[in-house]
């Protein structure tokens, strides 16, 4: 089911934007000119990725313990790696089942991204 998701006038420069549709969260961000839309909230713990995650190489990096997913296809790239303290990233990464992160069909209409939310 398409929702209209924002004006593309909102996305002048990189960014991310987030919007619940009920009870989930997507995400849409321009990174190198082009529009991904994916879950929001980061697969481990769910951290909202809008808030401070790092786009960089094709990925979001969450800015908790680095869990990072491939922007196109949500492929899951590194698990709570969380570099300042390796053990602890290990430890708090065990807490959770790793995932892929989940990413949905984006389109531009007359000037608005419409995302197909199911
Ligand atoms: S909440 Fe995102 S890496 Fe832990």
């Amino acid at each position: 089911m398409w929702k209209k998701f924002a004006k593309l006038e909102k996305f002048k420069k990189d960014k991310k934007v987030m919007k619940a549709f009920g009870a989930k969260m997507i995400m849409v961000t321009k990174h190198e000119g082009e529009f991904y839309a994916t879950d929001a909230l980061c697969r481990h713990m769910r951290w909202p990725l809008a808030w401070g995650a790092k786009v960089e190489d094709g990925c979001v990096r969450c800015p908790l313990h680095q869990t990072t997913h491939e922007l196109k296809t949500g492929e899951l790239k590194e698990w709570s790696p969380f570099p300042l303290l390796p053990a602890y990233g290990k430890l708090v990464g065990k807490m959770v089942k790793q995932k892929d992160l989940g990413t949905y069909e984006l389109k531009i209409e007359d000037g608005v991204i419409l995302v197909d939310v199911n």
